[in-house]
Protein backbone atom coordinates (compact mmCIF):
# COMPACT_ATOMS: atom_id res chain seq x y z
CA UNK A 1 0.00 0.00 0.00
CA UNK A 2 2.95 2.24 0.47
CA UNK A 3 4.05 2.23 -2.85
CA UNK A 4 3.50 5.34 -4.75
CA UNK A 5 0.14 4.98 -7.80
CA UNK A 6 1.38 5.20 -11.36
CA UNK A 7 -0.55 5.21 -14.58
CA UNK A 8 0.84 1.41 -15.16
CA UNK A 9 0.17 0.48 -11.74
CA UNK A 10 -3.67 1.10 -12.22
CA UNK A 11 -4.03 -1.12 -15.41
CA UNK A 12 -2.39 -3.70 -13.26
CA UNK A 13 -4.75 -3.40 -10.70
CA UNK A 14 -7.71 -4.33 -13.00
CA UNK A 15 -5.48 -6.92 -14.40
CA UNK A 16 -5.26 -8.43 -10.72
CA UNK A 17 -8.96 -7.85 -10.30
CA UNK A 18 -7.88 -5.42 -7.61
CA UNK A 19 -10.71 -2.75 -7.38
CA UNK A 20 -9.53 0.60 -7.65
CA UNK A 21 -10.44 3.89 -5.06
CA UNK A 22 -10.79 7.38 -6.18
CA UNK A 23 -12.28 10.22 -4.25
CA UNK A 24 -12.30 14.02 -5.09
CA UNK A 25 -10.58 16.75 -3.09
CA UNK A 26 -9.92 20.23 -3.55
CA UNK A 27 -7.37 21.06 -0.69
CA UNK A 28 -4.29 20.67 1.09
CA UNK A 29 -5.82 19.17 4.12
CA UNK A 30 -8.67 16.86 2.84
CA UNK A 31 -5.57 15.91 0.14
CA UNK A 32 -3.66 14.63 3.19
CA UNK A 33 -6.36 13.21 5.35
CA UNK A 34 -7.38 11.09 2.07
CA UNK A 35 -3.69 9.80 0.95
CA UNK A 36 -2.90 8.91 4.70
CA UNK A 37 -6.15 6.71 4.87
CA UNK A 38 -4.65 5.19 1.62
CA UNK A 39 -7.05 5.94 -1.40
CA UNK A 40 -5.76 5.09 -4.82
CA UNK A 41 -6.23 8.24 -6.89
CA UNK A 42 -7.24 11.70 -6.00
CA UNK A 43 -9.51 13.22 -8.44
CA UNK A 44 -9.76 17.52 -8.57
CA UNK A 45 -12.78 17.32 -10.11
CA UNK A 46 -14.49 20.52 -11.48
CA UNK A 47 -17.19 19.31 -9.26
CA UNK A 48 -15.83 22.30 -6.73
CA UNK A 49 -17.94 24.26 -9.19
CA UNK A 50 -20.79 23.21 -7.15
CA UNK A 51 -19.21 21.86 -3.41
CA UNK A 52 -16.76 24.65 -3.06
CA UNK A 53 -17.62 27.41 -5.19
CA UNK A 54 -21.57 26.88 -4.67
CA UNK A 55 -23.01 26.75 -8.44
CA UNK A 56 -25.56 25.26 -9.98
CA UNK A 57 -23.08 23.51 -12.13
CA UNK A 58 -19.88 22.67 -12.95
CA UNK A 59 -20.26 24.92 -15.96
CA UNK A 60 -18.56 27.97 -14.55
CA UNK A 61 -15.24 26.64 -13.13
CA UNK A 62 -12.21 28.05 -15.03
CA UNK A 63 -8.71 26.79 -15.86
CA UNK A 64 -6.95 28.91 -13.42
CA UNK A 65 -9.34 28.00 -10.42
CA UNK A 66 -8.89 24.42 -11.28
CA UNK A 67 -5.15 25.22 -11.19
CA UNK A 68 -5.27 26.05 -7.90
CA UNK A 69 -6.93 23.53 -6.36
CA UNK A 70 -5.17 21.01 -7.96
CA UNK A 71 -1.41 22.90 -6.61
CA UNK A 72 -3.12 22.64 -3.26
CA UNK A 73 -3.85 18.97 -3.85
CA UNK A 74 -0.90 17.64 -5.28
CA UNK A 75 1.14 19.63 -1.91
CA UNK A 76 -0.70 17.28 0.06
CA UNK A 77 -0.41 13.64 -1.82
CA UNK A 78 2.31 11.45 -1.10
CA UNK A 79 1.21 8.21 -2.73
CA UNK A 80 -2.17 8.74 -4.79
CA UNK A 81 -1.86 9.71 -8.39
CA UNK A 82 -3.15 13.02 -8.56
CA UNK A 83 -5.22 13.81 -11.70
CA UNK A 84 -6.94 16.77 -13.04
CA UNK A 85 -10.56 17.59 -14.13
CA UNK A 86 -10.32 19.63 -17.34
CA UNK A 87 -12.92 22.28 -17.04
CA UNK A 88 -16.06 23.41 -19.87
CA UNK A 89 -14.52 25.32 -22.82
CA UNK A 90 -10.64 24.04 -22.02
CA UNK A 91 -10.32 21.05 -24.30
CA UNK A 92 -13.36 20.79 -26.77
CA UNK A 93 -12.48 24.22 -28.72
CA UNK A 94 -9.34 22.47 -30.31
CA UNK A 95 -7.19 19.70 -29.77
CA UNK A 96 -4.46 22.38 -29.37
CA UNK A 97 -5.75 24.48 -26.96
CA UNK A 98 -6.39 21.29 -25.34
CA UNK A 99 -3.05 20.06 -24.97
CA UNK A 100 -2.15 23.37 -23.51
CA UNK A 101 -4.25 23.29 -21.01
CA UNK A 102 -3.64 19.65 -19.92
CA UNK A 103 0.05 20.46 -20.18
CA UNK A 104 -0.51 23.75 -17.46
CA UNK A 105 -2.17 20.76 -15.37
CA UNK A 106 1.16 18.81 -15.47
CA UNK A 107 3.75 22.13 -15.69
CA UNK A 108 2.26 24.30 -13.47
CA UNK A 109 -0.14 22.08 -10.68
CA UNK A 110 2.18 19.01 -10.84
CA UNK A 111 -0.64 16.91 -11.65
CA UNK A 112 0.04 13.29 -12.93
CA UNK A 113 -3.08 13.09 -15.21
CA UNK A 114 -6.13 14.63 -16.46
CA UNK A 115 -9.46 14.11 -17.29
CA UNK A 116 -11.94 15.30 -19.77
CA UNK A 117 -15.65 14.34 -20.17
CA UNK A 118 -16.62 12.43 -23.76
CA UNK A 119 -15.68 9.54 -26.13
CA UNK A 120 -15.80 9.31 -29.61
CA UNK A 121 -15.94 13.18 -30.07
CA UNK A 122 -12.78 13.93 -27.66
CA UNK A 123 -10.91 10.56 -29.69
CA UNK A 124 -8.38 12.76 -31.88
CA UNK A 125 -7.86 15.16 -28.70
CA UNK A 126 -7.20 12.44 -26.13
CA UNK A 127 -4.77 10.67 -28.93
CA UNK A 128 -2.75 13.92 -29.10
CA UNK A 129 -2.57 14.72 -25.39
CA UNK A 130 -1.59 10.75 -24.75
CA UNK A 131 0.86 11.30 -27.70
CA UNK A 132 2.59 14.08 -26.44
CA UNK A 133 3.48 11.75 -22.35
CA UNK A 134 0.40 12.97 -20.71
CA UNK A 135 -2.15 10.20 -19.58
CA UNK A 136 -5.83 10.62 -20.24
CA UNK A 137 -8.92 9.49 -18.05
CA UNK A 138 -12.02 9.38 -19.97
CA UNK A 139 -15.32 10.40 -18.65
CA UNK A 140 -18.38 9.24 -20.40
CA UNK A 141 -22.43 8.60 -19.86
CA UNK A 142 -23.62 11.04 -17.54
CA UNK A 143 -21.04 13.78 -18.56
CA UNK A 144 -22.15 17.04 -16.07
CA UNK A 145 -20.66 19.51 -18.45
CA UNK A 146 -23.47 18.73 -20.94
CA UNK A 147 -26.37 19.08 -18.51
CA UNK A 148 -28.57 21.50 -20.16
CA UNK A 149 -28.09 18.91 -23.40
CA UNK A 150 -29.58 16.23 -21.66
CA UNK A 151 -32.18 18.56 -20.03
CA UNK A 152 -30.91 17.88 -16.43
CA UNK A 153 -28.68 15.01 -14.31
CA UNK A 154 -30.26 12.20 -16.14
CA UNK A 155 -29.61 8.55 -16.09
CA UNK A 156 -27.94 7.79 -19.88
CA UNK A 157 -28.04 4.53 -22.01
CA UNK A 158 -31.15 3.14 -21.20
CA UNK A 159 -32.41 3.26 -24.72
CA UNK A 160 -30.66 0.94 -27.35
CA UNK A 161 -29.18 3.57 -29.18
CA UNK A 162 -27.62 5.76 -26.16
CA UNK A 163 -26.71 2.29 -24.86
CA UNK A 164 -24.50 1.87 -28.15
CA UNK A 165 -23.05 5.07 -28.31
CA UNK A 166 -21.84 5.19 -24.89
CA UNK A 167 -20.00 1.71 -25.50
CA UNK A 168 -18.43 3.31 -28.88
CA UNK A 169 -17.71 6.43 -26.23
CA UNK A 170 -15.58 3.78 -24.00
CA UNK A 171 -14.07 1.75 -26.94
CA UNK A 172 -12.92 5.13 -28.31
CA UNK A 173 -11.19 6.42 -25.02
CA UNK A 174 -9.19 3.25 -25.16
CA UNK A 175 -8.28 3.44 -28.62
CA UNK A 176 -7.06 6.89 -28.37
CA UNK A 177 -4.68 5.69 -25.58
CA UNK A 178 -6.71 6.68 -22.95
CA UNK A 179 -5.43 4.98 -19.43
CA UNK A 180 -8.75 4.61 -17.41
CA UNK A 181 -12.76 5.77 -17.75
CA UNK A 182 -15.28 7.55 -15.48
CA UNK A 183 -18.68 5.67 -16.70
CA UNK A 184 -21.39 7.93 -14.33
CA UNK A 185 -24.90 7.79 -14.18
CA UNK A 186 -25.39 4.50 -16.85
CA UNK A 187 -27.60 0.99 -15.47
CA UNK A 188 -25.10 -1.34 -13.70
CA UNK A 189 -25.62 -3.72 -16.79
CA UNK A 190 -24.19 -1.29 -19.13
CA UNK A 191 -20.98 -0.69 -17.37
CA UNK A 192 -20.62 -4.13 -16.67
CA UNK A 193 -20.68 -4.50 -20.54
CA UNK A 194 -17.93 -1.79 -21.15
CA UNK A 195 -16.00 -2.66 -18.24
CA UNK A 196 -15.78 -6.83 -19.70
CA UNK A 197 -14.86 -5.55 -23.18
CA UNK A 198 -11.72 -2.96 -21.80
CA UNK A 199 -8.41 -3.48 -21.44
CA UNK A 200 -7.94 -0.09 -19.56
CA UNK A 201 -9.81 0.47 -15.68
CA UNK A 202 -13.17 1.48 -15.58
CA UNK A 203 -14.22 3.96 -12.81
CA UNK A 204 -17.72 3.82 -11.96
CA UNK A 205 -19.78 6.57 -10.15
CA UNK A 206 -23.71 5.94 -10.64
CA UNK A 207 -22.56 2.79 -13.02
CA UNK A 208 -22.60 -0.10 -10.75
CA UNK A 209 -20.77 -2.56 -8.72
CA UNK A 210 -19.12 -4.37 -11.66
CA UNK A 211 -16.46 -1.14 -12.26
CA UNK A 212 -12.97 -1.91 -11.74
CA UNK A 213 -13.17 0.88 -9.46
CA UNK A 214 -15.03 3.39 -7.80
CA UNK A 215 -15.50 7.38 -7.23
CA UNK A 216 -17.52 9.43 -5.40
CA UNK A 217 -17.37 13.40 -4.28
CA UNK A 218 -15.97 13.81 -0.98
CA UNK A 219 -18.52 16.17 0.37
CA UNK A 220 -21.64 13.83 -0.43
CA UNK A 221 -19.52 10.79 0.91
CA UNK A 222 -18.68 12.42 4.26
CA UNK A 223 -22.27 14.27 4.39
CA UNK A 224 -21.01 17.79 3.99
CA UNK A 225 -22.59 18.92 1.13
CA UNK A 226 -26.55 18.52 1.79
CA UNK A 227 -28.23 20.72 -1.46
CA UNK A 228 -28.92 17.23 -2.66
CA UNK A 229 -27.69 13.61 -2.45
CA UNK A 230 -28.36 11.68 -5.45
CA UNK A 231 -29.31 7.96 -5.26
CA UNK A 232 -25.74 6.59 -5.78
CA UNK A 233 -24.18 8.46 -2.87
CA UNK A 234 -23.55 6.42 0.40
CA UNK A 235 -23.21 8.69 3.40
CA UNK A 236 -20.24 7.05 5.51
CA UNK A 237 -20.30 9.68 7.58
CA UNK A 238 -22.78 12.58 9.09
CA UNK A 239 -19.72 15.22 9.04
CA UNK A 240 -22.21 18.62 8.36
CA UNK A 241 -23.79 17.62 11.49
CA UNK A 242 -20.29 16.82 13.48
CA UNK A 243 -19.15 20.41 12.48
CA UNK A 244 -22.44 22.19 13.56
CA UNK A 245 -21.72 20.67 17.28
CA UNK A 246 -18.33 21.62 17.42
CA UNK A 247 -19.28 25.16 16.10
CA UNK A 248 -22.34 25.76 18.12
CA UNK A 249 -19.97 24.48 21.39
CA UNK A 250 -17.72 27.51 20.25
CA UNK A 251 -20.34 29.84 20.06
CA UNK A 252 -21.88 29.37 23.68
CA UNK A 253 -18.30 28.72 25.32
CA UNK A 254 -17.42 31.99 23.84
CA UNK A 255 -20.65 33.58 25.06
CA UNK A 256 -20.47 31.86 28.45
CA UNK A 257 -16.24 33.39 28.89
CA UNK A 258 -15.78 29.22 29.60
CA UNK A 259 -13.28 29.95 25.90
CA UNK A 260 -10.23 30.78 25.88
CA UNK A 261 -9.30 28.90 29.25
CA UNK A 262 -6.09 29.65 31.04
CA UNK A 263 -4.76 26.53 29.02
CA UNK A 264 -5.01 28.95 25.89
CA UNK A 265 -3.54 31.97 27.22
CA UNK A 266 0.07 33.18 27.71
CA UNK A 267 1.63 34.52 30.55
O1 LIG B 1 -16.01 16.53 -11.16
C1 LIG B 1 -16.01 15.44 -10.57
O2 LIG B 1 -15.90 15.36 -9.34
C2 LIG B 1 -16.19 14.25 -11.38
C3 LIG B 1 -16.43 12.96 -10.68
C4 LIG B 1 -17.75 12.96 -10.03
C5 LIG B 1 -16.25 11.79 -11.57
O3 LIG B 1 -16.12 14.32 -12.56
Amino acid sequence: MAEKVTVPELVKMKQRKEKITCLTAYDYSFARILDGAGVDILLVGDSLGCVIQGHENTLPVTMDEMIYHTRAVVRGRKRALVVADMPFLSFQVSPERAVLNAGRFLQEAGAEAVKLEGGVVMQETIAKIVGLGMPVMGHVGLTPQSVHRFGGYKIQGRETDQREAILRDALAIEEAGGFAVVLEGIPAELAKEITGQLTIPTIGIGAGADCDGQVLVIHDMLGLFDDFTPKFVKRYAELKGVMMGAIKSFISEVREQKFPGKEHSFK
